[in-house]
């Protein structure tokens, strides 16, 4: 696989190697326990994540509510240890952190990956309360996991990575309540970042935009046409195709890393998706179509 060398938290103890080992293309064994990184991730689709943290050399703590998933990444992957927990409750978030630097003494890194899309909901579908537990899981769970891991990460000079959504900073149809959740992880993002730089912690958000993991498979799946749904999602990009969870995960190491002068950075990883003119009114919209003058 791809190996990401390591610099800033992680070049403390590995800076003389980096440059031989990026022209090396891997890492050396010096790199190995010079990284603690919290996350809330998991599931097959973001295996590769850890295959890249663990690549780069940092030691991997993290929790995920799906405990059976947690334990089979763990065992796969040497370097990372699973916590099982759900990122709602403050108790789990509490042991998580407490558990990583018992473990290993410090803290450079925490990755807010956990979150969930609802299926295709029309305004007058949601509810207050659906809105209320979908704050909890994609917006609560990382400010409560950064408020515990800010004391160790004011030591290290460590940083944060918010997993966020394209669709936070440009919209999606019927998606009101989770559009609203990640543009609150994006304003949240940068609204610490200014807060943290006098500390030297850096915070940072990936706007991913479709990356083909087990929750797009999980919702084309509930739609009428999942071939159709496949497909319009492919070529929402001018890139002609889904992000991969590797290139996320490619990602997230180099903001821990390498973007040393980076904060308050919302990096899209889309494709290209967002960029240009589409076509954007829906059948049922009253369209006003000019006519050329005679
Ligand atoms: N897939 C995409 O196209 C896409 C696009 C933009 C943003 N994102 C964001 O990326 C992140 C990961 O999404 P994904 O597509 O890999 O989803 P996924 O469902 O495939 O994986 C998410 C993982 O988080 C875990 N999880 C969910 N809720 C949890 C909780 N309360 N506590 C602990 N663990 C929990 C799940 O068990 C799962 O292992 C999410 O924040 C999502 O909003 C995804």
């Amino acid at each position: 696989g791809r190996v990401i060398c390591c610099s800033c938290e992680w070049r403390q103890s590995c800076e003389r190697d980096n440059h031989e080992s990026r022209q090396r293309g891997r890492c050396s064994g010096g790199h190995k326990r010079a990284a603690e990184a919290v996350t809330q991730v998991c599931r097959a689709g973001n295996i590769v994540l850890f295959l890249l943290a663990v690549d780069s050399g940092a030691q991997v703590v993290f929790c995920d509510k799906d405990e059976a998933g947690g334990r089979a990444v763990e065992q796969e992957l040497l370097g990372t240890v699973f916590i099982p927990g759900d990122v709602t409750q403050e108790g789990d978030l509490q042991t998580l952190i407490s558990e990583t630097v018992s473990r290993f003494g410090h803290l450079d890194c925490v990755v807010n990956n956990a979150g969930y899309h609802p299926p295709a909901q029309l305004p007058e579908e949601t509810s207050a309360q659906g809105f209320r537990q979908l704050l909890e899981e994609n917006l609560l769970g990382a400010y409560t996991l950064i408020k515990l891991a800010l004391p160790h990460l004011r030591k290290s000079k460590g940083n944060i990575i918010n997993i966020s959504s394209l669709v936070g900073a440009i919209g999606q149809s019927q998606a009101l309540t989770y559009v609203a959740t990640k543009g609150a992880v994006t304003a949240m993002t940068k609204a610490l970042a200014l807060d943290e730089s006098r500390y030297g912690v850096r915070v940072n958000c990936i706007s991913p935009g479709n990356i083909w993991t087990p929750l797009w498979q999980e919702l084309a799946a509930a739609t009428s046409d999942p071939r159709a749904t496949i497909l319009e999602g492919t070529l929402a990009q001018p890139l002609g195709r889904m992000g991969q969870p590797a290139e996320v995960g490619a990602a997230a190491v180099f903001l821990a890393s390498e973007a040393t002068f980076c904060t308050g950075l919302e990096l899209f990883m889309t494709g290209g998706a967002e960029l240009g003119y589409g076509r954007k009114a829906s059948s049922s919209t009253l369209v006003e179509v000019p006519i050329l003058p005679p």
